[in-house]
C-alpha cells in the first residue's frame, strides 16, 4: 500500500518536473541574458548577424528587408522600429534563434551556435532601436 502510493507519488513529481520543463512561458524564463548592452557583445553580435546570413533575410540593418525577404510568406519583424522591439523579452529573442519559428523560414541556429555567440546576436538586435 506505502509502496504504490510512493509509486503514484514518483510518478506525479516526475509528470510536474517534465511539464515544467515544456511549459514554454516558464521555461523562457529560466534564461537571462548574461551582458545587456555590452558594447564588445554587440560588435561580436553584428559580425555574426552579417556571416551568419541573418542580413539576408532581416536586411543589413534589421529593417526587414533582405535580398530574400521579399519571396518569404511571412513578414519579417522590424528591428529597428522600438514599439516592435520592447513587446519582445530577451528569452523570447533568445529561444527564436536557438529553435527557429515553426511554419516560418525563420531557421533553428541552436545547433551551430552556442549559447553566448546566440547571447551576442540578442544584444545586436537589441542595439538598433532607440
Ligand atoms: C531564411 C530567412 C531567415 C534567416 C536567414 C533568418 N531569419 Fe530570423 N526570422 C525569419 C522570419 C520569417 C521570422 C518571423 C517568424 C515569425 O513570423 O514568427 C524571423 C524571426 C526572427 C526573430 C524573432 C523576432 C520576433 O518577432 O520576435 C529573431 C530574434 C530572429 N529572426 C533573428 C534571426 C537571426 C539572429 C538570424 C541569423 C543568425 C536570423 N534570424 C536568420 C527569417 C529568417
Amino acid at each position: 500500500m506505502l509502496a504504490t502510493a510512493a509509486k503514484a507519488g514518483l510518478f506525479l513529481a516526475v509528470v510536474l518536473f517534465l511539464s515544467g520543463c515544456t511549459n514554454w512561458p516558464e521555461f523562457s524564463k529560466r534564461v537571462e541574458n548574461p551582458y545587456p548592452g555590452d558594447v564588445a557583445a554587440v560588435a561580436r553580435g553584428k559580425t555574426l548577424y552579417l556571416s551568419q546570413g541573418c542580413s539576408v533575410c532581416h536586411g543589413e540593418k534589421g529593417k526587414g528587408d533582405g535580398t530574400e525577404a521579399a519571396s518569404l510568406p511571412t513578414r519579417l519583424p522590424d528591428f529597428t522600429s522600438r514599439d516592435q522591439m520592447i513587446t519582445r523579452a530577451d528569452p523570447d529573442l533568445f529561444w527564436a534563434i536557438v529553435r527557429g519559428r515553426e511554419k516560418t523560414k525563420m531557421p533553428a541556429f541552436g545547433k551551430q551556435l552556442s549559447e553566448n555567440k546566440i547571447w551576442d546576436l540578442v544584444n545586436y538586435l537589441r542595439s538598433l532601436y532607440q
